[in-house]
C-alpha cells in the first residue's frame, strides 16, 4: 500500500506527523506493508493534513484528517470515507490552477532525485548545458519572467547586466528571506521541490558565468532549511553540484529589512543588515563587491520550466506585461486559504470570492491587503482589478510577492494603518531619516487623528509624501501604501474613538 502525506510545515502544524504515526501503526496491526511517501504540500491549507492514495492512475485525497479517522480509513479500504475528497486534481481550488513552477510540489518526495527527474526535473538544465550563456539569457528575457520577490524587474535584463559585467568571480544569490505577512510560496517550494530551486540556480550560473551560489533563508523557516540543506547534500552526491557550480545555505537572524537585497548582502558579508545606497547595483558590485545576480526563490524556480518548455510556452500565460504564472498566496480571514498558482490576470474578486469562498468568519469581506505589510488595502469596490504588476499599480497598490491577506467587516483600518507605521518603526534599519524618524512620528500622528485633532490629517499626508519620496528603500518608501489606502477607502475608521462609541 502506497500513501502520500505532506511533511510541509503547514501540514506538520496541523498534526501530519501524528497521522503518519497512526497510519504506520494501523498498517502494521493489519499486517499491511505500507510505503508512506512524505511530500510537500498541494497548497490547500484548509484540507491539511491531506492524505492521498493512488487509485486508477489518479491521486485521491482524504482530509482534513484527524488521528481518529485513520482506523475507519483502513476499514473503508480507502474508498467512500466521510473525509474522501475524490481525485485531488478535480478539487475546484486545484483544478482552476496553472501549475508550472509548483507542478511537482505535493506530488513527489522532495528528496527523491529519481522522482524529480521522472516528473520533468533536470530537463531545463540539460537543455541549458547545450546553449551559450547569451542564448540562455535571451530565452529568459524572451519568456517575460519578472522578479517574483516583488519589484517585478525583468529577470533576463538583470542576468544580462551580470553576464556583461567584468569580475574575477560572479555569484548567484537566492533571496529566501520571505518576510511579507501572509506569504509562504518560497517556503513551500523549498520544502516541497528543493531540486527545482537548485536547478534554477545552476541554470543562472551557466547563464552569467557564476560558479558559486548562496541561498539566504530566514531563520523562521526551520523545515525549509532542513529540507533544502538535505537536498544540497544529495545534489553534491549526485554530482549535480560540484566545483563548477556549488551552493551554500545561509540563515538570517530575523530581520525584515534583510530581505532588501543590499541589506541581505551586508548580512551575508557578516556586517549589520543595513541598506546600501544604489548605485552601484548588486549586478555590478554585489556580494564581496563582485557582480551578483540576486533573485527571489520563485524567480529562480520558474527558470527550469522556461528552459524545458521554451519561452513561448511560458509567455503564452498572463496579461499585458505580466507574463507567465504567479503563486498567489491567500491568508488571513479566508475560508479556503493557500497557494493558488495562476496565470497573471485573474481579478481579485474572482480569487477571493469564487475560488477562496470569502471569509472564514462568514462575514462580508471588507478589504484585502496585497503585497505584504507595505502593500495597499484594496476595498471590495476595487475587486475587478486584475492581478498583474501594472494593473495593481494603476489601482494604487502593488502585487509585490503576491501575498493577499483577507479582512472581514470587523477589521479596524485605523488600527491597521497605525500598525503599518509601527511595523516600519520596529523594522527600520535606521540609515535614513524619513523612515527612522518618520515612522515614529507617523504612529503619533495617527493617534492624534484617532483622538480628533483636526490638524493631524494634513501632517500625515505631508509625512507620507516625505517617506515615499525620501526613503532609501521600499520599507520606508512603501509604508504610505497601507496608511493612505486605509484612510482613503475607510475614513470612517479614523473618526475619534469617543465619537464612535457614542
Ligand atoms: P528595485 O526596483 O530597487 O529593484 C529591482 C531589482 O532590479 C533589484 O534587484 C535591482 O538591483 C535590480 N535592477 C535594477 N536595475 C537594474 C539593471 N539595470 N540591471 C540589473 N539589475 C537591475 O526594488 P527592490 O527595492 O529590490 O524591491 C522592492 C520590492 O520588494 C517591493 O516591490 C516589495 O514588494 C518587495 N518586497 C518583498 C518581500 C518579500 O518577502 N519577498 C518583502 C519586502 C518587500
Ligand atoms: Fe533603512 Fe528604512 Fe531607510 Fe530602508 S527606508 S534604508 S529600512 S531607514
Amino acid at each position: 500500500l502506497t500513501l502520500y502525506l505532506p511533511k510541509d510545515a503547514a501540514a506538520l502544524a496541523l498534526g501530519a506527523d501524528d497521522i503518519a504515526a497512526a497510519l504506520t501503526a494501523e498498517a502494521a496491526a493489519r499486517g499491511i506493508e505500507l510505503r508512506l511517501v512524505r511530500t510537500g504540500s498541494r497548497g490547500m491549507v484548509w484540507l491539511e493534513p491531506l492524505l492521498e492514495i493512488e487509485q486508477d492512475g489518479l491521486r485521491h485525497g482524504f482530509g482534513p484528517l484527524e488521528v481518529s479517522d485513520v482506523k475507519s480509513l483502513f476499514e473503508s479500504d480507502f474508498t467512500d470515507h466521510a473525509k474522501a475528497l475524490g481525485p485531488v486534481e478535480d478539487i475546484p481550488f486545484f483544478a482552476r490552477q496553472t501549475r508550472l513552477t509548483f507542478a511537482r510540489c505535493g506530488v513527489i518526495d522532495p528528496l527523491d532525485l529519481n522522482a524529480y527527474r521522472a516528473h520533468g526535473g533536470m530537463a531545463g538544465l540539460e537543455r541549458a548545458r547545450g546553449m551559450a550563456p547569451e542564448q540562455i539569457v535571451a530565452e529568459v528575457t524572451e519568456s517575460g519572467l519578472r522578479g517574483r520577490g516583488g519589484a517585478g524587474f525583468p529577470t533576463g535584463i538583470k542576468w544580462n547586466t551580470v553576464l556583461q559585467a567584468e569580475g574575477p568571480q560572479k555569484y548567484i544569490v537566492c533571496n529566501a528571506d520571505e518576510g511579507d505577512s501572509g506569504t509562504f510560496a518560497d517556503r513551500m517550494l523549498m520544502e516541497g521541490d528543493p531540486f527545482c530551486l537548485i536547478e534554477g540556480m545552476a541554470i543562472a550560473g551557466l547563464a552569467v558565468g557564476a560558479t558559486r551560489g548562496f541561498v539566504y533563508c530566514r531563520s523562521e523557516y526551520p523545515h525549509a532549511i532542513r529540507t533544502f540543506g538535505d537536498a544540497l547534500e544529495m545534489a553534491r552526491e549526485a554530482c549535480l553540484l560540484s566545483e563548477s557550480f556549488d551552493i551554500e545555505l545561509r540563515v538570517g537572524a530575523g530581520s525584515y529589512v534583510c530581505g532588501e537585497e543590499t541589506a541581505l548582502l551586508n548580512s551575508m558579508e557578516g556586517k549589520r543588515g543595513t541598506v546600501r545606497a544604489k548605485p552601484p547595483l548588486p549586478a555590478h558590485k554585489g556580494f564581496m563587491a563582485r557582480p551578483t545576480v540576486i533573485n527571489n526563490v520563485i524567480s529562480l524556480a520558474s527558470v527550469p520550466v522556461i528552459l524545458a518548455e521554451g519561452a513561448a510556452h511560458y509567455k503564452s500565460f498572463g496579461l499585458g506585461r505580466s507574463l507567465g504564472t504567479v503563486p498567489l498566496q491567500v491568508a488571513g480571514n479566508v475560508k479556503h486559504g493557500g497557494l493558488f498558482e495562476a496565470a497573471f490576470g485573474m481579478t481579485i474578486g474572482e480569487l477571493i470570492h469564487d475560488i477562496c469562498g470569502g471569509t472564514a468568519s462568514g462575514r462580508p469581506v471588507k478589504a484585502v491587503q496585497i503585497g505584504g505589510p507595505l502593500g495597499a488595502y484594496f476595498p471590495v469596490t476595487l475587486f475587478d482589478t486584475p492581478l498583474g504588476y501594472e494593473e495593481c499599480d494603476a489601482a494604487g497598490g502593488l502585487i509585490g510577492h503576491a501575498g493577499i491577506v483577507v479582512f472581514d467587516d470587523t477589521a479596524d483600518m485605523g488600527a491597521m494603518a497605525r500598525f503599518a507605521m509601527e511595523f516600519c518603526a520596529v523594522e527600520s534599519c535606521g540609515t535614513c531619516t524619513p523612515c527612522r524618524i518618520g515612522a515614529v512620528r507617523g504612529m503619533e500622528t495617527i493617534d492624534r487623528i484617532l483622538a480628533g485633532d483636526p490638524a493631524a490629517p494634513a501632517i500625515l499626508a505631508d509625512l507620507c509624501e516625505t517617506m515615499r519620496d525620501g526613503s532609501l528603500c521600499a520599507l520606508g518608501g512603501f509604508t504610505p501604501y497601507p496608511v493612505e489606502s486605509a484612510l482613503k477607502y475607510f475614513p470612517e475608521d479614523f473618526t475619534p474613538r469617543q465619537e464612535a462609541a457614542e
